[in-house]
């Protein structure tokens, strides 16, 4: 009895031991993408040795080849990292830039109104692309590996192509016209003019040669030399305005991370020119003031909408490029500003948007990939990268076998017109030579005392609620195979109504809520492609969760 209780006490010990130190390191790697073929070339690049920072050049770049609607080289990207030798956080800036030439002339319809062709089709809607520059520099500095190896995936992938998945072909048959313009386009992109059907193999062999290029030259083999000569002469000859010196001045920027404090969790987000992080602090901080697990769910979700309200009418007010204009974001982040806004929130009562002060709001696009990333040395990897709109642009120069990205929509093209999404413009974000358009990514990290969060999605300016309810339910125990699927809804001041997928909301909710004074339109669109990784420092458990929203989305533990 007594030898079986030393063995007992030896085992708890030993346990105890394990215990701490999968407290310090993840037992096994994870990650979560928007498609199958890209998560297997996180972990291939990770069994030869590679950390998370090469997983991500990996994931990224297969993205680019298997889901080029949603990002790609000709696009961009933010990546947020943590380096778990060091501690350090940086939010790596690959976001597109305004061409030096822009030109809001262009922009402008001869009636004097907006001309959303230009703003969102062809070649006048590209900003020069940040995602090669990005990927090389991950690669470069926080990486094991050379390029060679961790681009190999993608380049095998784009020269052997694979079978699209039902996603791909309805939203390549939702941008057929605009692709069917260009000839390099349609030839890469449609099968006789028309949107291919299931069972089609999509191959890129000149997109395989590009990144090859990439892995052999890093950025001089994108930005400088034969290849930009390429781009710039392909867009120039359809009517952009894009010089070789745009792409040789293109430069990475290494941008300090937002962090901040909710209930104990701390959360690590993004830094302009992404408006998320700054939105995501303002509803937290809000919301911090309210013991919300007291509350039923009408009045918490009632809170929440108006935090969400007040949060996105500042949100475009005041941010843009911060290599640009100044912005007062300590003040925005502020506890005490929080209070200000709690203070004007009715317990029981709607407020409507235009008793707030008004602003004019630039509206982001909806289509953008996100991939959640964990290593076994603890690295963290949330990116999430765009070409903006469904395939961009639309338009492939010939030879290069990638679309560009639109991302000139993201700027404010036509101040005080509404784009794409009827939203009004402010000039804080108007283009400027060389400027970052705002953007409404959020990658995020939520660390608490136990567990470690990686969380992201793409959904253009509901991408920050989205992120915002991952993060709440995660923080009250859910894992992120659950919290991806849960149904979402969405405040952003203007218009003036809760946006809620089927199922957000039950029929008495809604009544409730509408007794408050709020609008809710339910709808049957879907919305996001939400990519989550956890770690469990007590337990040591994993989770990878891929959205259900998603045809292909692929989360893996191993
Ligand atoms: N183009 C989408 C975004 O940056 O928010």
């Amino acid at each position: 009895m007594k030898r079986i209780r030393g063995f007992a006490v030896a085992m708890t010990a030993l346990f105890f031991v394990h215990v701490a130190l999968a407290a310090d390191t993840p037992p096994r790697a994870a990650i979560a993408s928007a498609h199958s073929l890209a998560t297997e070339a996180g972990f291939e690049v990770l069994a030869q040795g590679g950390n998370a920072f090469d997983a991500a050049v990996a994931v990224a770049a297969a993205l680019s080849v298997v889901e080029p609607q949603s990002s790609g080289i000709g696009g961009g990207g933010l990546f947020l990292l943590r380096r778990a030798g060091d501690g350090k956080e940086v939010m790596i800036d690959a976001r597109e830039t305004s061409p030096i030439a822009v030109d809001m002339k262009d922009y402008v319809g001869a009636n004097g109104e907006p001309d959303r062709d230009h703003a969102t089709n062809g070649p006048l809607s590209a900003a020069i692309p940040g995602e090669p520059a990005g990927l090389v520099w991950m690669a470069k500095h926080y990486g094991k590996l050379p390029l060679a190896k961790s681009l190999a995936p993608a380049i095998r992938i784009a020269r052997k192509g694979f079978k699209p998945d039902g996603r791909f072909l309805k939203e390549l048959a939702m941008r057929k016209e605009v692709i069917a313009r260009y000839p390099a386009s349609a030839a890469l992109y449609l099968v006789d003019g028309e949107a291919p059907k299931s069972g089609w193999t999509f191959k890129s062999p000149d997109l395989a040669r590009v990144l090859e290029r990439i892995a052999e030259s890093g950025n001089d083999g994108f930005y400088r030399g034969e290849l930009a000569q390429v781009l710039v002469d392909g867009v120039r000859r359809q009517g952009g305005r894009w010089t070789l010196d745009d792409l040789a001045k293109y430069e990475v920027k290494e941008r300090a991370p937002l962090a901040f404090d909710y209930r104990g969790w701390h959360i690590v987000t993004a830094s302009p020119p992404s408006s998320g992080g700054i939105a995501l602090a303002e509803i937290l901080n809000v919301l911090g003031g309210y013991d919300l697990g007291k509350l039923d769910r009408v009045h918490r979700v009632h809170l929440t909408v108006e935090a969400m309200r007040r949060a996105y009418r500042d949100r475009a007010e005041y941010l843009g490029d911060p290599d640009f204009v100044g912005m007062p974001i300590a003040r925005l982040m502020s506890p005490d500003y929080a209070a200000g806004l709690r203070a004007s929130i009715h317990p029981e009562k709607a407020t409507p948007s235009e008793l707030l002060p008004p602003y004019l709001a630039p509206e982001q696009g909806t289509h953008t990939t996100h991939f959640s990333i964990m290593d076994k040395e603890g690295n963290l990897v949330a990116g999430t990268q765009t070409v903006n709109l469904i395939f961009g642009s639309g338009f492939v120069v010939p030879g290069t076998g990638f679309v560009l990205n639109n991302e000139m929509d993201d700027f404010a093209l036509v101040p005080g017109k509404p784009n794409a999404f009827g939203m009004l413009g402010n000039d804080r974000n108007a283009p400027k030579p060389g400027s970052r358009p705002l953007s409404s990514m959020s990658p995020s990290f939520v660390i608490g005392e136990d567990k470690v969060g990686v969380i992201g999605t793409p959904g253009g300016s509901r991408i920050i609620t989205m992120v915002l309810e991952g993060i709440l339910a995660f923080i009250d125990g859910e894992s992120p195979e659950t919290f991806v699927g849960n149904p979402r809804y969405h405040h952003q001041y203007m218009p003036d109504v809760i946006s809620a997928e089927k199922g957000a909301f039950t029929p008495d909710e809604v009544r409730a809520l509408e007794a408050m004074g709020h609008k809710v339109s339910e709808s049957e669109r879907r919305w996001g492609f939400m990519n989550a990784v956890s770690w469990d420092r007590k337990t040591g458990a994993m989770h990878a969760g891929s959205d259900p929203r998603g045809d292909s989305g692929s989360g893996v533990v191993k």
